[in-house]
């Protein structure tokens, strides 16, 4: 399609747009009486209308059943989880069985590190992105030491080459050959948090495994962002949190996937009571015996409140379908970067450039724009006049036109 810079061209697309009831079903922040112009869904997604109709659901239900709600409110809670397999398993590409929602993000990545990083003697090291989001970072040096190897010694990150932003799949795929026998973990983004770029699950995956390694993923910028085919990927594990892309409300649950291929595996897990078989959960006695599935890697009851508007947003999401978003994804995405190449034409060239992929199957819909003048001014500019954008140090404003 040839995009045009005019607002007139603006409102035709939008006319065409299958999905554009769905912008009504978001709360949007005012600026000078109206809605901001909100970029930021792949940092804390918009309030969708219906979530606060869950989370009344749940509160009423607590106020008139008290303790009887968790086998006999409107959904009960204590299988409440469960109402999250079907519609999220469509979402990153599994099996229902293979999905499960606890905890948060880095929480869950440290529980399945318990189960997919056993280091030993011969076999230790583990593979993660040069400059992954500082939470897996930290979760990285913090298990390292757990298991009192060196750092130096055991996180190999894959580097940049110089000059560029971002990395070359046959850099990766070369280290982990390079590392073979001795890596024990290749542990990546699925979509760098920085420049959006969105990396080869399939083939890391497929690279991992044939030196022996787990390969899993933390899916933050890619859950309800890209296409994912986790199953037939083989991905080990992974894990999301929902509060991006998928709306769910800030700091909430995480959403976690188990490949099938590990559900009986005899695997070093920490365990709780929820995630004893529920035949047997409230015979309260001292055997564990885990659920087979995601569900056996939960721990303890899930916070029912605030999985309300999760499953709100979730249940939007299945019933759009990854596809129609991706469609609109790659239009609207291109759109945004069409018209920052206009305004860049219109200044001397060298003010900012796009540093995420402009090939549309290596990015999803974020555009990450490095400013080589005045930066952070530019940004205050934006957020002054309603326009949210966020800012990443040295010099990156993330711009998210997220499809919905
Ligand atoms: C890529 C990535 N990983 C991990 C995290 C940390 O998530 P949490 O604080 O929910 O554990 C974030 C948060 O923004 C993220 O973007």
């Amino acid at each position: 399609m040839k995009f045009q810079n005019t607002l007139e061209f603006a409102k035709e697309l939008d006319n065409h747009d299958e999905l554009k009831k769905y912008r009504n079903e978001f709360i949007f922040p005012q600026h000078n009486e109206k809605d901001v112009i909100y970029f930021t869904g792949n940092s804390l997604g918009l309030q969708p209308k219906s979530a606060k109709k869950y989370v009344d659901e749940v509160m009423n239900d607590w106020g008139n059943l008290a303790v009887e709600g968790h086998f006999f409110a409107e959904k009960p809670w204590w299988d409440y989880h469960e109402r999250f397999a079907e519609p999220l398993s469509k979402i990153v590409g599994a099996k229902p069985s293979e999905i499960t929602v606890m905890n948060t993000l880095t929480v869950n990545l440290h529980l399945l590190m318990v189960s997919f990083y056993k280091p030993t003697s011969k076999r230790y090291k583990i593979i993660c992105e040069e400059k992954a989001f500082p939470s897996d970072q930290y979760m990285f040096q913090s298990q390292v030491q757990f298991h009192g190897y060196k750092l130096e010694d055991t996180i190999v990150e894959i580097k940049r080459r110089d000059g560029e932003h971002n990395i070359h799949l046959e850099d990766i795929l070369a280290k982990i050959e390079e590392v073979g026998d001795e890596l024990a973990l290749v542990l990546f983004g699925g979509v760098n948090y920085y420049t959006g770029q969105v990396f080869d699950m399939k083939a890391i995956t497929k690279a991992g495994h044939k030196v022996g390694a787990k390969v899993g993923f933390d899916l933050a910028h890619a859950a309800g962002n890209i296409k994912l085919d986790l199953h037939n990927w083989n991905v080990d594990f992974a894990a999301w949190c929902s509060y991006k892309y998928m709306n769910s409300g800030p700091g909430n649950a995480s959403g976690c996937f188990i490949h099938e291929m590990h559900h009986s595996a005899d695997l070093p897990r920490f365990a709780g009571w929820w995630a004893q078989k529920k035949e047997k959960r409230f015979l309260m006695e001292p055997k564990f015996n885990p659920t087979i599935g995601a569900d056996g890697w939960q721990i303890s009851n899930l916070p029912v409140l605030s999985l309300a508007p999760y499953l709100a947003s979730t249940e939007m999401f299945a019933e759009v379908g990854m596809e129609k978003l991706i469609t609109k994804r790659n239009q609207i995405t291109a759109y945004l970067e069409f018209i920052l190449h206009e305004i860049d034409k219109e200044l001397d060239g060298t003010e900012f450039e796009i540093i995420t992929p402009s090939n549309q199957e290596e990015r999803g819909c974020q555009l990450s724009v490095f400013l080589h003048g005045q930066g952070k001014e530019l940004f205050h500019y934006l957020m002054k006049n309603g326009v949210i954008t966020d800012w990443r140090e040295p010099n990156v404003i993330r711009l998210a036109p997220v499809p919905l």
